[in-house]
């Protein structure tokens, strides 16, 4: 069956099964506002997005989708969706403004009402414990190239599993490590902004190890807890111009640095060889210490994928430049996204069976936690719905060839605080006027709607 942007009528996108999970995600940088309200601490976003040129047209997070006060509209708006779950992140700097120590009960307080309100409206609550908004004070202190991030990290999820492991059984532990290690550490174009190009690796390491004792922290507080982690993952391509040796190589060093360094160590407990990368036995060998593979690498209960499209590669036209590939564009004619990024629906499948065939046994069931797309402002939005139509048929397809998928997010629920790119990029199944907070469901909200109406038995 072909992958393609399927009709507009929801009934016939290939069916899921009937256990399936439908949800949206959001993150709390990028929705709550009230930045600094009820003892909440800065965070390295609240600080990033005051540096000049940082972010589109100065834009920050300060007010956002005001969801800290509108969340009970908003659950009102997934209740009518008929979601099944909700994944939103906790905002670690609400809960121990810095980062360790001193916990703040009126952080703790709101997450705990967005539950209650979540439960009542039959979704369950699916938290992020980390989507990029490390405590500022940490980040002082070295931010995730300090090994001590990690144990202050585990020590914030105990807080919050203590507070809300009553209720919340399906856990996040970290929301893609990579971008948060390539954007922020490498390239500097997000918070922290720095730019450290291949020195950034140790920050791969200390998340992962974060996510490793926050597994424990979890499984002991919580009982029945189900812990993932959500991996940014991409099927990496060619050009059909492609020289063999070179741009070959350059393809399997992006692969190992953007999939493999976070997938390997979780799924098979050993990171790839990262000795071409500056990464020496030596150097890495201080940096990973005995124990805390095992820990990395316990069993999880599902694995996260984001997924937005995949990235060309090519041999990097100046080798000495510090990365051993370059970004390339596809030579095929895609459909862009107000993003300018190719909608390429097959990619989706192509990387499902991909982790089957790459992990096999070791790997647990998927759960899709980001897809969707920005597109221009209006509540018409055609493009949005063949999006997602074709990307839901893309995992429908995957499951067809045997791979063991069982949810999917939306990306997002509402317009939102697109970081270094501001307000201007439009992801939400409802669009938010930002001066007043309104909130207007989108065609491609009635049309999620009928979609999981449509599976339901
Ligand atoms: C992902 C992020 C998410 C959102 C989407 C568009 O990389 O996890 O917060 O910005 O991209």
């Amino acid at each position: 069956m072909p992958v393609t942007a399927s009709s507009a009528d929801p009934t016939r996108v290939p069916r899921l099964p009937a256990d399936f999970v439908w949800g949206a995600s959001t993150a709390a940088y990028q929705i709550e506002g009230a930045a600094d309200e009820d003892g909440k601490g800065a965070s390295i976003w609240d600080t990033f997005v005051r540096r000049p040129g940082a972010v589109l047209d100065g834009h920050t997070g300060d007010v956002a989708c005001d969801h800290y006060h509108r969340f009970d509209e908003d659950v009102a708006l997934m209740r009518r969706l008929g979601l099944d779950a909700y994944r939103f992140s906790i905002a670690w700097p609400r809960v121990l403004p810095a980062g360790a120590g001193k916990v703040e009960p009126r952080g703790l307080d709101f997450y705990d009402r967005l539950v209650d309100a979540l439960l009542d409206a039959g979704i369950e609550p699916t938290p992020t414990l980390f989507h990029w908004d490390l405590p500022q004070a940490l980040e002082d202190e070295g931010g995730w190239l300090n090994r001590d991030t990690a144990y202050h990290f585990a020590e914030y999820a105990t807080v919050v599993a203590e507070r809300l492991g009553d209720r919340v059984k399906r856990w996040i532990t970290l929301n893609e490590p990579f971008v948060h290690m390539s954007f922020g550490y490498g390239f500097g174009v997000h918070a922290p902004g720095r730019a450290l190009l291949l020195d950034a690796l140790p920050v791969a390491h200390h998340q992962l190890l974060a996510h490793g004792l926050t597994t424990t922290a979890l499984r002991t507080n919580v009982p029945g807890a189900h812990v993932l982690i959500a991996n940014n993952c991409t099927p990496v391509r060619l050009r059909s111009d492609a020289r063999a040796d070179e741009d070959a190589a350059a393809a399997s060093a992006y692969d190992v640095l953007h999939n493999r360094l976070f997938n390997d160590p979780v799924l098979l407990g050993r990171y790839p060889d990262l000795s071409p990368y500056g990464m020496t036995d030596e150097s890495w060998g201080g940096i990973v210490r005995d124990g805390d593979l095992a820990s990395v690498a316990q069993p999880l209960d599902g694995l996260g994928i984001n997924y937005y499209n995949p990235t060309w590669i090519t041999a990097p036209a100046d080798p000495s430049g510090g990365l051993p590939f370059d970004l390339a564009e596809p030579e095929e004619t895609y459909e862009r996204t107000a993003f300018g990024w190719p909608v390429v629906p097959d990619g989706l499948t192509e990387l499902l069976t991909g982790l089957k065939a790459r992990y096999g046994e070791a790997l647990p069931p998927l759960w899709i936690t980001e897809n969707g797309c920005s597109q221009p402002a209006g509540t018409e939005d055609q493009a949005r719905i063949d999006y997602l139509a074709g990307h839901i048929a893309a995992v429908a397809e995957a499951s067809a060839r045997g791979v063991d998928v069982r949810g999917y997010f939306t990306w997002s629920l509402l317009d939102n605080f697109e970081w270094a790119e501001g307000y201007h990029q439009r992801f939400g199944l409802v669009e938010v006027d930002f001066a007043t907070g309104l909130r207007t469901p989108r065609a491609s909200f009635a049309w999620y709607r009928d979609l999981i109406a449509a599976h339901r038995p």
